[in-house]
């Protein structure tokens, strides 16, 4: 009986365990070139994908729908009243706008939750003329 009762417990506890990982890294689900790039500007410091932080959670930036290359604007020219109830966010006019631009791709990328449905549509069909040489 004391046998099964400690098999028990240790199961809870790896389970918890287990929860505790994942509430702990919530940087799991952000890509490592993403990572790399919110790590490099600091948006990491304020910014998770789909927890609030500081700022707004990046699913919460998506679903306003903005272009992408609005959201680059908002990075450099930040608008508060966009969000209420948060600190202004600086403006990041150090990250170059490739950067921002690859930040805000994915950004957008986030909001897939209700349709799954590919949003690739032919952004990467470039015809593949490189074979002949
Ligand atoms: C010091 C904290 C902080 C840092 C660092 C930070 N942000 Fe923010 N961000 C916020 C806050 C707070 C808001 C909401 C208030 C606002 O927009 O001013 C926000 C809003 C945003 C928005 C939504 C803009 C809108 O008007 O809807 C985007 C997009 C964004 N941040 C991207 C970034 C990116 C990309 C970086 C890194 C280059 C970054 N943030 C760095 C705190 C931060």
């Amino acid at each position: 009986m004391k046998k099964l009762f400690g098999t028990l417990l240790a199961t809870t506890a790896l389970t918890v365990a287990a929860f505790n990982v994942n509430a702990q890294a919530p940087t799991a689900d952000i890509p490592a070139d993403m990572n790399a790039l919110m790590s490099k500007y600091t948006c990491i410091a304020c910014h998770r994908p789909n927890q609030r932080l500081v700022g707004p959670a990046y699913v919460d930036v998506a679903k306003k729908n903005y272009s992408n290359e609005k959201i680059v604007d908002l990075i450099y020219n930040p608008v508060p009243t966009n969000w209420p109830g948060y600190p202004p966010m600086a403006a990041m006019k150090q990250v170059p706008k490739e950067d921002a631009m690859k930040l805000a791709v994915w950004i957008n990328s986030l909001d897939d939750t209700g349709k799954k449905t590919s949003t690739k549509k032919s952004t990467t069909t470039k015809k593949t003329t490189t074979k002949k040489s």
